[in-house]
């Protein structure tokens, strides 16, 4: 069959890497890709969100499967699209509806679907400039430190978590005043969570489900976890406390009430759930939904799904997930990321990369922001390349992702060299 995957990081390179092993998959195409997936597959050159190119290359190229990377199209709606086009309706898209997109997409409908379905969370209240009064007393009976949360997709900058009481109300009218634009017109305060973070990644069909290998992810650019938030500077599978206490009631109170929550309000849902969960004192919260895989996190996960992904994909697409077997790698994969200096802020894009051929062929390198320019491959974008390796252990599989992390060279790279330390 022929797939389309949508998107251009490094998730969408190591879910295209998966993809382009499995025997059922004669054309991969990636929309619009980046470098490293154009190793794997054929890069296209259209907008993730530019549905009406979608449209017209789908059905030019015979396209029989649409798998999509990022929250942005599945929140505008990309699967509606699908569904409503007589042309397209046949054709499965990977991601949910976009009713099921707003568990990513509002923070405060997924406040609500988590109050509805009992499933554990932080206390919160939603407010808006009309119950600004609220958010003040609500700050006042919380400690700090204060979690304030655009409500709408600000590209993973809209979390503030402020130490004292007076700024937290400043930041809190300054979000409503627009901060991340139309996104915080409401925002979502919380209670502060105390705990050890992890991801979770379900693969659903609506009615069942597969768990895939858990991720811890590294947010913050310095060693330590110091520092401004990222994209995400590494990511580790296994995670040693999601064991099989813990995961059984991730499953119990968390998986089974957002699967059934989402069937019950009649919410069409095929396709990737991600779980910000926290760990607090043994007991998982849940942080935030996503409503796609994690990135850098699916550069771990895809080494450790041992069996065809497409199959599993299939098997959503068709309503018939639970006779499709996940197998997961028992090894341990990192991943370490190569970012250009000055990420998150500012930086510079172009630098000649150099350097892929001294990395160990064991390790695998997904482009996340690399484009040919001139026939040489050059840095184009915050996040570079992510360095992948497995290992008996986390400190074997590090041990060669830091390597390789050493050996690529572009001017002003940087990366973390203690992924995977509080594990
Ligand atoms: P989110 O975009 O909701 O995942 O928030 C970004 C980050 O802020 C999370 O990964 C957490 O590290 C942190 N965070 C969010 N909500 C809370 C909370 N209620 N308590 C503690 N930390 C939080
Ligand atoms: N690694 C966190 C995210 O993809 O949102």
């Amino acid at each position: 069959m022929n797939i389309l995957l949508v998107g251009s990081g490094g998730r969408e390179h190591a879910i295209a890497w998966k993809i382009a092993q499995s025997p059922k998959v004669d054309q991969l195409f990636i929309a619009p890709g980046n470098a490293g997936t154009a190793l794997v597959g054929t890069n296209v050159d259209m907008k993730a969100d530019d549905f009406d190119a979608i449209k017209s290359f789908v059905l030019a190229h015979e396209v029989q499967m649409v798998v999509v990377g990022p929250e942005d199209p599945l929140v505008k709606g990309i699967y509606d699209y699908f569904k409503q086009d007589e042309a397209l309706a046949a054709i499965p898209v990977i991601g949910p509806s976009k009713a099921g997109a707003q568990l990513e997409g509002s923070k405060d409908f997924a406040k609500a679907f988590m109050m509805r379905h009992h499933i554990p969370t932080a206390r919160y209240k939603s407010i808006s400039a009309e119950n600004l009064a609220e958010g003040y007393a609500f700050l006042e009976q919380l400690s700090a430190p204060y979690v304030l949360k655009a409500d709408g997709l600000a590209a993973g900058k809209g979390v503030l978590i402020i130490d004292n009481l007076a700024e937290a109300k400043k930041e809190l009218g300054d979000m409503l005043g627009g901060m991340f634009g139309e996104a915080s017109k409401t925002v979502v305060i919380e209670e502060f969570l105390d705990g050890i973070e992890c991801s979770v990644f379900v693969l659903t069909d609506g009615k069942d489900y597969k768990v895939l290998p858990v991720a811890k992810d590294y947010k913050r650019i310095g060693e330590g976890n110091v520092g401004l938030n990222t994209g995400g500077m590494g990511a580790v599978s296994p995670v040693p406390f999601a064991d099989e206490t813990f995961m059984e009631k991730v499953d119990s109170r968390i998986i089974r009430p957002t699967i059934e929550g989402l069937q019950a309000e009649g919410i069409d849902y095929k396709g990737f759930i991600f779980l910000g969960l926290i760990n607090v004192k043994g007991e998982p919260m849940v942080i935030e939904y996503n409503c796609r895989m994690g990135d850098p996190e699916t550069e771990v996960v895809m080494l450790r799904i041992a069996n065809d992904l497409v199959d599993l994909m299939e098997g959503v697409a068709a309503g018939d997930l639970a006779n499709r077997v996940l197998k997961q790698d028992p090894r341990a994969a990192v991943t370490v990321m190569l970012v250009s200096g000055g990420y998150p802020e500012a930086y510079e894009k172009g630098k000649v990369i150099s350097g892929i051929d001294q990395v160990d062929p064991e390790s695998i390198l997904f482009h996340a922001g690399t484009k040919m320019a001139d026939g040489q491959l050059v840095t184009n974008g915050g996040r570079v390349i992510a360095v992948s390796s497995y290992g008996a252990n986390k400190e074997e599989a590090l041990a060669k992702s830091f390597a390789g992390a050493k050996a690529i060279q572009f001017d002003k790279k940087y990366f973390r060299s203690d992924i995977g330390f509080d594990l």
